[in-house]
């Protein structure tokens, strides 16, 4: 299991450093921070904290980058729904000639919803339901990405009887280590993910011969946040390598779909780059005749969003400050020791660095959004902005603690709007019922 990647030395870390590396940010002397050209103090006091922001502009800047990069080539986007769900995201992806990459039903509802052409959805995923599969299926999406064998006779029934044929391509396992964190290392022999190697030969001829599927080709994803080239290389060969072998056997294989997985800035890294990216993909399918595909999420999104915060109080002479964001807004360091880059908000917070502990008010210890680090004193009421929270952000929020779910705002130039009302803390039991004999 890979090892979580070393955390950057502090000292490069400091709010005016983490800002000027990030392009779409500026502090403004009388106005604070801005994402593209809307101060975050606006939105915080029009919408109060903690709320989301994401950077529409951005989130097109980076399609309109990684379709370039792959232009020349028969490839086709479809962004991966699970890193940010919003309509409004959706829209804009579909408005930049991206498809989706769903793994539930209700993805694939949003989709649709948000102007998706059904035709332009792939659905993954490792437990598809036999109503996700009927639903997908009756909406006629472009192809089931099948994950065991298991699945693929179920598809085969459902289909079978709904006079359907589906076209599906199996994801395979390549067994390659994506060098990434271990929870979102996906493409081990010993993760859950797709079809072992080794068995995925067969398992196609026998797709092929079933009634009701069509097999197109292979699938796989070996995991998140990846930052080098290597692994996507490694897996890719494998891949084509097991297309040769059916193709020299008489099968037709028409379609790859590669996966999402490319890595961005966080702390002090360099980005996976589209170029590089596109480059391997060049090598290992570029002479194949092949369809390609590719789900990324977090590099379409994740720099795009920020959620903005306020200081509820600090603690022990500074040692802690005490946000109103938790980890049920944004779990990704309680859950994957992520680093999040944390900037005061304020145009007047740039004052003499000390090291302070940035928690949430939630009752855990690892409602913690950074140990240790240098800002500058921070006072009851000032706003933060946490970093590269627009992937597996809003997504995995949860309403732990009765803390209704934050409002979203998404900004465009310099304009903004409300894309999602905070929740009303009475809709957090709105659909709960007391039974009769509790009287
Ligand atoms: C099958 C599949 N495709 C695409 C993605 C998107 O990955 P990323 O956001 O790292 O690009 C994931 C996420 O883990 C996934 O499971």
């Amino acid at each position: 299991m890979a090892a979580p990647s070393p955390l950057p030395a502090l000292d490069d870390l400091t709010p005016e450093a983490l800002i000027a590396a990030r392009p779409f940010l500026k502090r403004h002397a009388q106005s604070g921070l801005l994402l593209e050209e809307v101060p975050l103090n606006a939105i915080a006091d029009a919408l109060g904290t903690p709320t989301w922001v994401y950077s529409a502009g951005t989130m097109r800047k980076r399609l309109a980058e990684l379709t370039a990069a792959l232009s020349g080539l028969d490839a086709h986007i479809h962004f991966a729904v699970k890193s940010n769900d919003h309509l409004a995201v959706l829209r804009l992806m579909a408005q930049g000639g991206a498809g989706a990459d769903v793994v539930s039903g209700g993805e694939l509802l949003r989709a649709r919803h948000a102007g998706i052409a059904a035709s332009n959805i792939v659905f993954s995923g490792v437990g598809k339901t036999a109503d996700e599969i009927r639903l997908a299926l009756s909406e006629g999406i472009y192809q089931l990405n099948v994950e065991s064998a298991e699945e693929l006779e179920m598809i085969s029934a459902i289909a079978s009887n709904m006079g359907k044929t589906a076209d599906i391509v199996l994801r395979i396992n390549p067994d390659v280590d994506a060098g990434t964190h271990a929870k979102i290392t996906t493409g081990l022999a010993d993760n859950k993910f797709g079809i072992q190697y080794q068995d995925a030969a067969a398992l196609y001829a026998h797709a092929a011969s079933l009634p009701g599927i069509s097999p197109q080709g292979l699938a796989l994803h070996i995991g998140s946040q990846i930052l080098s080239m290597a692994p996507f290389r490694a897996a890719y060969a494998r891949a084509a390598q097991l297309i040769r072998t059916l193709r020299a056997s008489g099968h037709s294989v028409t379609r790859m779909d590669c996966g999402g997985g490319l890595g961005i800035l966080y702390a002090d890294e360099a980005e996976a780059s589209p170029a590089a990216f596109a480059g391997v993909l060049r090598q290992e399918f570029g002479n194949m005749g092949l369809t390609l595909m590719t789900e990324p999420g977090r590099w379409l999104v994740g720099n795009a969003g920020l959620l903005l915060s306020s200081v509820i109080l600090t603690k022990a002479d500074g040692r802690f400050t005490v946000l109103d964001a938790a980890m049920n807004d944004l779990v990704r360091p309680a859950m994957y020791d992520a680093f999040h880059a944390i900037v005061p908000v304020g145009p007047g917070n740039n004052g003499p660095l000390h090291e302070t502990d940035i928690v949430g008010p939630v009752c855990e210890t690892g409602d913690t959004f950074a140990r240790h680090r240098p800002m500058p004193s921070l006072n009851s009421a000032d706003r933060v902005a946490i970093l590269e929270a627009g992937a597996y952000g809003a997504v995995m929020s949860s309403t732990y603690n009765s803390r209704p779910l934050a409002a979203i705002a998404m900004v465009d130039g310099a304009n903004w709007a409300t894309i999602r009302a905070r929740q009303s803390v009475e809709s957090l039991w709105s659909g709960e019922l007391i039974p009769e004999f509790l009287g």
